[in-house]
């Protein structure tokens, strides 16, 4: 296998980019349908990270047609297309990393959809605390990502990544296209520590799940939070 660059994987495969989605990633065409009707009524202000073409934002403007969204992706010509679709939209559109540039802040919600099963834990960690400053109290982040069920499928992933990349002299800062999914429970918990409560998984059709979480409208609704979820574990 031939590992390629993230933005170059992804400029050449625009053109096919939505058919290969909506007809061949299994979950994925109910996946968008299920993430608008997961956001809660009366937003107004959206990120989205890694939006790509914009292909769950086609059920998230049918729903809510006057939302201001903030979208973020590496990748050029992905965005270019998102743009000619919505022309007509509020956006804004960031040609960037999301792991590194300004998130904004305010949001009443976030989402990402497939764009996060490339990065490490440590990774993940840090932008899932940048995530949780982006949105509101009371807000919610919701992610419909590819994830597996089983730690050693986590780790032969992993581990291939790292086998690969020595193989092609890449280095392990630079952004490849190679699918490392993390476990649904190994998700959960990373943004339980990035400090969101009641994270649910909602929807899983083939590997594509979707997780919704929230952050708490106040410190004290957090203690209390955590103090249960303590509880649960005992
Ligand atoms: C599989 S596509 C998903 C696009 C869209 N969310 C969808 O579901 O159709 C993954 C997208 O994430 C973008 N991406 C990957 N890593 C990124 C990063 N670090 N920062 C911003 N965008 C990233 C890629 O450029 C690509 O457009």
């Amino acid at each position: 296998m031939k590992l390629e660059k993230m933005t170059d994987f992804f400029t050449a495969r625009a053109e096919e980019y939505d058919e290969h989605m909506l007809c061949e990633v299994p979950g994925c065409r109910a996946g968008y349908i299920e993430m608008a009707k997961r956001l809660p009524e009366g937003i107004s202000r959206l990120l989205d990270l890694g939006c790509g073409t914009g292909l769950e934002l086609e059920p998230i403007f049918a729903r809510f047609p006057g939302l201001c969204v903030t979208g973020i992706d590496l990748t050029q010509e992905m965005l270019r297309r998102l743009a000619d679709k919505f022309s007509e939209k509020n956006l804004r559109l960031i040609c960037g990393d999301y792991l590194k540039c300004e998130l904004g802040g305010d949001y009443d919600a976030a989402v990402s959809f497939q764009t996060m099963h490339h990065f490490t834990y440590e990774e993940k960690a840090g932008l899932y605390r940048r995530i949780y400053d982006a949105v509101r109290p009371g807000g919610i982040y919701i992610e419909c990502d590819y994830m597996v069920t089983d730690p050693k499928e986590e780790a032969f992933y992993f581990a291939e990544n790292s086998r690969l990349r020595a193989e092609a002299g890449a280095k392990m800062d630079e952004y490849y296209h190679y699918d490392t999914p993390l476990t649904v429970q190994h998700q959960m918990q990373l943004l339980k520590e990035a400090g969101f409560i009641e994270t649910e998984q909602v929807f899983r059709e083939g590997n594509t799940t979707m997780l919704v979480c929230r952050k708490a409208v106040s410190a004290e609704e957090k203690e209390r939070n955590f103090r249960q979820d303590d509880r649960t574990v005992l």
